[in-house]
């Protein structure tokens, strides 16, 4: 029989005396080191000090328990917005607030491994109700048992990697472990909503960043990086176009377009799940140079259970990776980019627009991003989710798009089957979260068009 593995250390805590005094001492101490830290913001020359390629990772002014925060490649001033909006004190205390959001997104990878082996605790339990006649049979004939503690094994070689990806969003953020623990010891009664963010983002390490993502890829980004193409042949080193890309996810369409050329790429996401795992991506210097089992969390539509338990090797390229001129604005797409209103030669949406609650202040921010002349480059379905208050349909949306001051223009050919109500809208049948080897095939006739922003 295979011998159990070591499982994940639990993250619920039992303090003793000293250390909860401790603990209490530095929770009142970490607040005021970080705001006389915070407050001193706009006297630090912040480009010297936050950009990781002049290697200051982890240099501070602050003490060991509160790691320096580290921006790769984000702009200075919206480095400087995001981490006064990151301040306890900065608007109410509660679930929504950023710091809180972060927090809680740090929470799920801390717990990863705890869960995962959770859910397998009861699928355990679960096969042992079944008859010993029965359980003998499944035992001698495909060692039942055995995958369990394979998939077991491999749980926790997945909670290393969420342990990496926890350690290095603690330092790029600057939070201090023990204020994560007190955290945690905090919300335990809460649920947390992170916990399926977290799953799906590191799920994206397939689909943005690996071999096997290759296939989705191709289904989408020829049609997105030929437009992009096409609207800006002529751009040089001193006249590179602004794209802005929102719901940018794990990043690697905007990595692309920034490959193409002369581009300055602005992305843009929201959930702190997926920003603390495309920060710990960028830290990644060679090819496979890390590894995920991304499949053992659901074992239906599965052939074999070899297909089941594979490994996804990630990065698969490093040059697309380590484009210089990518920037990541993150916060909520029609608040966080406000200063930079009317800014942007394009705007590519890929998969984005049907994450809105209300689509028509998205299409309203779209429109405002825009310099007059410019272009939005749209690619994806109309999957609305996250109770939306407004559920258009295509043609709504592009009449909506129309009124806002857009005009349609003809797409490349290569981008699908022209729809029917509009010859200007294409259709393309994708995939999402594609796995060749499942049983499953999920796809989207998902709609492309290029719109420009009138004069
Ligand atoms: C369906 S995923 C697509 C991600 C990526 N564009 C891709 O094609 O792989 C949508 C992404 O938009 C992000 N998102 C949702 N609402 C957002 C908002 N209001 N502002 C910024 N990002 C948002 C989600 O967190 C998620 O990463």
């Amino acid at each position: 029989m295979t011998t159990r593995p070591r499982r994940p250390t639990t993250a619920g805590r039992n303090y003793s005396p000293l250390r909860s005094a401790v603990i209490l001492t530095l929770s009142f101490l970490l607040p005021l080191l970080w705001h006389a830290y915070s407050d001193r913001l706009s006297e630090i020359n912040v480009p010297a000090l936050w950009r990781r390629s002049e290697g200051v990772v982890g240099e501070s002014s602050l003490n060991a328990t509160s790691p320096a925060p580290v921006f790769a490649n984000q702009q200075t001033e919206d480095a400087a917005r995001m981490l006064q909006d990151l301040r306890r004190d900065s608007g109410k205390w509660n679930s929504n607030h950023p710091r809180y959001r972060l927090l809680n997104s740090l929470k799920a990878y801390l717990r990863y491994g705890e869960e995962r082996t959770a859910d397998l605790d009861t699928w355990r339990k679960r096969y042992k109700k079944l008859s010993r006649e029965q359980r003998s049979n499944l035992e001698r004939t495909v060692g039942y048992t055995n995958k369990l503690n394979t998939v077991e094994a491999l749980m926790i070689k997945n909670s290393g990697l969420a342990e990496d990806i926890l350690s290095y969003g603690l330092k790029f953020y600057g939070v201090a472990r023990l204020e994560l623990d007190e955290f945690v010891e905090d919300t335990k009664n809460e649920t947390n909503k992170q916990k399926g963010n977290t799953l799906y983002a590191v799920k994206h390490f397939v689909r943005d960043w690996s071999n096997e993502g290759l296939y989705e890829r191709q289904t989408t980004y020829p049609c997105v990086l030929d437009a992009v193409r096409k609207e800006f042949p002529a751009t040089s080193p001193s006249t590179p176009a602004k794209i802005l890309v929102p719901g940018s996810g794990l990043g690697r369409l905007g990595h692309e377009i920034a490959a193409l050329g002369d581009f300055e790429v602005t992305m843009n996401e929201f959930s702190y799940s997926m920003n603390i795992a495309y920060h710990y991506i960028t830290t990644l210097s060679s090819v496979n140079a890390s590894a995920i089992h991304p499949y053992i969390d659901w074992w239906s539509h599965r052939a074999t259970t070899a297909d089941l338990t594979r490994s996804v090797s990630f990065p698969d390229n490093i040059s697309i990776l380590s484009q210089p001129s990518i920037s990541l604005i993150e916060g909520e797409f029609t608040t966080a980019l406000k200063p930079h209103l009317g800014t942007y030669d394009a705007l590519v949406s890929h998969f984005f627009i049907d994450t809105a609650t209300n689509i028509l202040t998205y299409l309203e921010t779209i429109h405002a991003m825009l310099k007059p002349g410019g272009v939005w480059i749209n690619f994806g379905p109309l999957l609305y989710g996250s109770m939306p208050t407004l559920q258009l349909s295509l043609d709504e949306v592009i009449a909506m798009a129309e009124s806002l001051g857009f005009e349609l223009e003809q797409p490349g050919e290569g981008c699908g089957r022209v729809m029917g109500f509009d010859s200007r809208v294409r259709g393309a049948h994708v995939p999402y979260a594609h796995d060749e080897e499942s049983l499953n095939r999920n796809a989207y006739l998902a709609q492309h068009w290029v719109a420009r922003k009138k004069k």
